[in-house]
């Protein structure tokens, strides 16, 4: 029975110093807590782009696209979709020329499979490389381009 307790309270005080430990440096653990793991996954798997890859809009692309993209960017990629007036940044409007030309299709790749954090957007547009594989977002960018009927400058 004695020998019982000591052992609890061996256990208690190990867990005391413990917790001590943690509160040991307050800062150096809160900037690790604030450091987004997104971003360090985003570097470790950036993908790389020396093959130039060619997708093709199936019939796929445009049922993903309803079913994933539509409910923010809008049935026909306008940027009004039913969620669009809930979120602090609105969607893109996939059919903007003028806003397009200037991202390449390896930013909008990009924005799409890890999220709009990835490419300095707003967080509120989602990652999707846990849903749709490579082929399914190289096509919606090909998709976005026939939206938007335009290529990258
Ligand atoms: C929850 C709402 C939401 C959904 C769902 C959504 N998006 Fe977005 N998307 C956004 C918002 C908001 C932005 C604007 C971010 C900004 O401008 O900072 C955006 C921006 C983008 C951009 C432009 C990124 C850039 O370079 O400016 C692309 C491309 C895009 N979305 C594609 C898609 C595709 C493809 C899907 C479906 C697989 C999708 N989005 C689903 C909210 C959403």
């Amino acid at each position: 029975m004695i020998r019982n307790s000591k052992i609890i309270l061996a256990g208690i005080a190990a867990v005391w110093v413990g917790l001590g430990g943690c509160g040991q440096n307050p800062e150096k653990q809160s900037a690790v807590q604030l450091k987004p793991p997104i971003q360090q996954e985003v570097e470790e798997t950036r993908p790389q782009f020396s093959q130039p890859v060619l997708a093709t809009v199936t019939e796929k692309t445009r049922k993903n696209y309803q079913w994933y993209c539509a409910q923010c960017h809008g049935i026909e990629g306008k940027g009004d979709g039913i969620n669009a007036k809930l979120l602090t940044v609105p969607p893109r409007n996939h059919t903007k020329a003028s806003y397009l030309e200037t991202r390449t299709n390896e930013q909008l790749f990009e924005a799409i499979k890890f999220g709009g954090l990835s490419v300095g957007r707003a967080p509120c547009m989602p990652a999707w490389g846990h849903t749709l594989d490579e082929e399914s977002i190289h096509s919606l960018v090909q998709y976005i381009r026939e939206l938007c009927q335009c290529e990258a400058l």
